[in-house]
């Protein structure tokens, strides 16, 4: 799989991400975050303004501070159940069973987890791209959801940019949603949000 060379990285902001990244940034609930407590309130507002959502999936769970977050969007707005993958086995949090998250330790990509991802997905939802092959993650995953969906990529200009998945925007008319948050101080959450166009396929 195709990752992005270190020669393509942002040397200056990933610099500059990587010395202030420690604000709102260490442990939720005592679990170890890969991402800013920011990046919770952006979420929060977008599924705030997109009440065509559903159900949210996650993929690349690790210890499961994201999940337990979008476990609790799913829990309290009445959508569905949080799936999340991971390739690797973990001590679940004890919230996942009260949050009714289905962790499912099994590659995002192989047959079974695909047509459970396409089943899932019979309505619009929230996809986040957060494994370890972000750019062939957004653009498959892409094409299986439904008009007015919105994926989502962390590691915005560490791990995938804009020339990554440009066909794929344009291909399903997809829609930048706050874009002011992406990449800037003083958070840098370091995550793209788009949502397919209405008509697209
Ligand atoms: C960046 S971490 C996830 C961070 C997590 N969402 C958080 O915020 O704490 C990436 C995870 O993706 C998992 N992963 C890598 N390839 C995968 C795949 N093909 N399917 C499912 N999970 C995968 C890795 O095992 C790793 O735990």
């Amino acid at each position: 799989m195709s990752k992005i060379t270190t020669q393509e990285i942002d040397e200056l902001t990933y610099l500059k991400y990587r010395s202030e990244k420690r604000r709102w940034y260490g442990y939720f609930l005592g679990i170890y975050q890969r991402h800013t407590y920011w990046m919770y309130k952006v979420i929060d507002d977008i599924l705030n303004e997109n009440k065509q959502i559903k159900g949210i999936i996650e993929i690349g769970t690790i210890q499961g501070a994201l999940s337990i977050f979008l476990g609790l969007e799913c829990y309290e707005r009445g959508l569905k159940p949080l799936l999340t993958y991971d390739i690797k086995e973990f001590k679940e949090p004890k919230l996942f069973e009260l949050l009714k998250i289905r962790f499912i330790d099994r590659d995002c990509f192989h047959e079974t987890s695909v047509n459970e991802i396409k089943e899932y997905a019979d309505v619009p939802i929230f996809f986040m791209c957060d494994g370890d092959h972000k750019i062939e993650e957004f653009n498959y995953f892409a094409g299986l959801l439904k008009p007015d969906s919105i994926i989502a990529a962390h590691d915005w200009g560490i791990e995938i940019g804009l020339k990554n998945i440009l066909d794929t925007i344009n291909e399903y008319e997809m829609e930048a949603l706050h874009k002011e948050e992406w990449d800037s101080p003083p958070d840098y959450i370091k995550t793209s949000f788009w949502r397919k166009g209405k008509r697209s396929k």
